[in-house]
């Protein structure tokens, strides 16, 4: 297993967001609600720099809940502002303007000082392939979405998108590169589908998968594909193997001689995992 994550791609996207920087407020950080550390870029923070920030935790429809919460508990301890939301249907992002407020608040007050009308804010998505920047651009967008034409000081072909509310969009996203050179940060990838399943094996996903889920979603576990009997702790990824065995032969995923197919095995259980069939899963907490 080979995955390399090539300074060059960083580069090329650091300079492309700075860029972009330059001509907006507000950034927003696009992640996934399952895997929020996984879904960060580990050089955010140096590329973004002081410009506000509002955390995005996107898919929370499908994170667990529970977790999503302590993982917003988490961001707020650094200060940061965060908001748990769902761009496909929408949940929470309402909340998105009035956060902006909050986090350009100083800017807007010096603005009314001087007697200026606040302008609305503009604002940059940045997040990593597949985490739903589009998504959200379109949900933020709606029905009134209006591009605006080019102005003084933006990047020609660089458009506005102007939302609703009090805000505007650049309508191209920042795109940043997750780094995976952790294999457990591959694997939580690959589980979520931010990274093509070819780049790792599916089975090696799976087994992972299962060892987090055994201990940490047992009954769910059980209850979907009728396991009798499941240790919380899958020491290794034979036993992991092992659960992945039942798992196939329950689901007639079945090779010649009887024998289970584990590549079927386990794109029956990363499709139920992504399609949130086995619930509403997170595969990271915070450490607190
Ligand atoms: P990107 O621009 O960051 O690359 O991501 P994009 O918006 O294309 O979204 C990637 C996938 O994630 C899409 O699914 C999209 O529907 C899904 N998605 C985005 N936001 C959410 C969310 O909050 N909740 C859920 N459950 N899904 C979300 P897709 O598989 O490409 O298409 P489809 O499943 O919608 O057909």
């Amino acid at each position: 297993m080979t995955i390399q994550w090539f300074p060059g791609h960083m580069t090329r996207a650091k300079r492309q967001i700075e860029e972009k920087l330059k001509l907006i407020d507000v950034v927003f950080e696009l992640l996934d609600a399952r895997v929020p550390m996984s879904s960060r870029n580990p050089m955010i923070d140096e590329i973004v720099g002081p410009k506000p920030r509002l955390i995005l935790l996107n898919k929370a429809d499908l994170a667990d809940a529970e977790t999503t919460n302590k993982w917003i508990d988490w961001f707020r301890s650094f200060g940061r502002e965060v908001l748990a939301i769902d761009a496909n249907t929408g949940t929470g992002v309402k909340e998105i303007g009035g956060r902006v407020k909050t986090l350009l608040k100083e800017k807007i007050d010096r603005q009314i000082a001087k007697g200026m009308k606040p302008r609305p804010a503009r604002a940059l998505i940045v997040g990593i392939p597949n985490v739903g920047k589009s998504t959200l651009i379109n949900k933020l967008a709606g029905r009134t979405a209006a591009v605006t034409g080019d102005r003084p000081g933006v990047t020609k072909g660089q458009q506005w998108i102007r939302t609703g509310g009090e805000l505007e969009l650049l309508d191209t996203p920042g795109i940043l590169w997750p780094k995976f050179e952790d294999p457990e940060v591959g694997f939580k990838l690959a589980a979520t589908g931010a990274i093509k399943e070819e780049v790792l094996q599916i089975e090696e996903v799976a087994c992972y998968v299962l060892q987090w889920l055994a201990a940490e979603y047992g009954d769910t576990l059980k209850d979907r594909y009728g396991l009798a009997d499941l240790p919380s702790e899958l020491p290794d990824i034979a036993a992991a193997a092992g659960v992945l065995e039942e798992i196939g032969r329950r689901r007639g995923c079945l090779a010649g001689g009887g024998h289970v197919d584990y590549t079927k095995a386990a794109g029956v259980l990363l499709r139920d995992l992504r399609s949130g069939k086995l619930g509403r899963i997170t595969l990271e907490a915070p450490v607190i």
